[in-house]
């Protein structure tokens, strides 16, 4: 199985995080099933960005985003190279090291 490890987020998950996903599953149902809350204002239909994770380990074991993921990921906030919507990103073989950035794309216009 592979494994999460999730950087500590001062919200989500001060100390961080290491726990196993379930083939098949997603990032955002693995982080969710495991306490971690990662905002997902759209309810995970790709309509949103709040969910956004930067892949520090495991990116290239992932399947590649789709278009309407790439015009989602153009609008949050803190893209990188490495970020993907974790409600369209399913875990793939190999363990991975997720960054939950520190804002997400509602907070920044909420004016923090
Ligand atoms: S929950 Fe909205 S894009 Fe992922």
């Amino acid at each position: 199985m592979t494994q999460l490890i999730f950087l500590p987020h001062a919200e989500h998950c001060p100390e961080g995080a290491v726990f196993e996903a379930q083939p098949g599953e997603t990032v955002l149902n693995a982080a969710l099933r495991n306490g971690i809350h990662i905002e997902h204002a759209c309810e995970k239909s790709c309509a949103c960005t709040t969910c956004h994770v930067v892949v520090r380990e495991g990116f290239d074991s992932l399947e590649p985003s789709d278009e309407l993921e790439d015009d989602m990921l153009d609008k949050a906030w803190g893209l990188e190279p490495y970020s993907r919507l974790s409600c369209q990103v399913v875990v793939g073989e190999e363990d991975m090291v997720i960054e939950i950035p520190k804002y997400t794309i509602n907070q920044v216009s909420e004016g923090h």
